[in-house]
């Protein structure tokens, strides 16, 4: 079976981050048949409508990797209770010009890591409402609120605690569970195709 291409996006600009940390973890913990690639947001200017009608080279690589995609991946801290800015203005673009928002019926999954205990619950919900508008499916269980500790996570992503190594990979099997069933029901043929298109373009 061709593996599932998953687009990731770490939601940090830190050169230390501990959700890029957590990203090489999911990675090493995924099942083999997903294949990933990093959504980079870095580059990107702040989306104004002034660019719908000349979209800039950043604009479109990124809406050309979301649409390579089978499935999106959000690695996120979580910023004042929300989704840091660098991240919303990353969708932002991808859901941009009118009518052709990227994230249409891609499946995504959301998961963060935060020194704090509550490990980034806030920003998930805020992402979910945000790619509930863009029709964009989530994973919705397992959730996963990882609360970090370096002890745990070493920098090239290897955990030391078995539990901790457990839940993930089992968080990653569920995506990946989840992306199949996105993308049959997808399919060219199956009921709720023919509303693919204008899902699209009533955005
Ligand atoms: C934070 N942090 C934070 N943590 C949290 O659990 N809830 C929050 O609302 C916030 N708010 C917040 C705002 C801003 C501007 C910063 C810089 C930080 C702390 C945050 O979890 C911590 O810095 C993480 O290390 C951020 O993740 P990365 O960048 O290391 O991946």
């Amino acid at each position: 079976m061709a593996p599932y291409k998953i687009g990731y996006f770490v939601g940090s600009l830190a050169s230390n981050s501990i959700n890029r940390i957590l990203s090489k973890a999911l990675i090493k913990l995924a099942p083999d048949n997903l294949e990933f690639t990093e959504i980079p947001i870095k580059d990107l200017p702040l989306y104004s409508p002034d660019y719908d009608a000349d979209f800039p080279a950043e604009g479109t690589a990124l809406k050309e990797a979301i649409e390579a995609s089978d499935g999106i991946l959000f690695i996120s801290p979580e910023y004042n209770r929300s989704v840091p800015g660098a991240l919303k203005n990353a969708i932002d673009w991808g859901s941009r010009p009118w009518g052709s928002n990227s994230f249409a019926r891609k499946p995504t999954g959301i998961i963060g890591a935060s020194p704090g205990s509550i490990g980034t619950a806030v920003m998930q919900s805020s992402m979910r409402s945000v790619l509930s508008f863009l029709d964009a499916p989530q994973l919705n269980s397992p959730e996963a609120y990882v609360h970090f500790d370096a002890a745990v996570f070493a920098d090239d992503g290897e955990i030391t605690n078995e539990g901790t190594a457990s839940f993930l990979r089992h968080y990653m099997e569920e995506y990946e569970a989840f992306v199949a069933r996105v993308l049959a029901a997808n399919a060219p043929g199956h009921i709720g195709d023919q509303q693919a298109d204008s899902a699209k373009l009533t955005r």
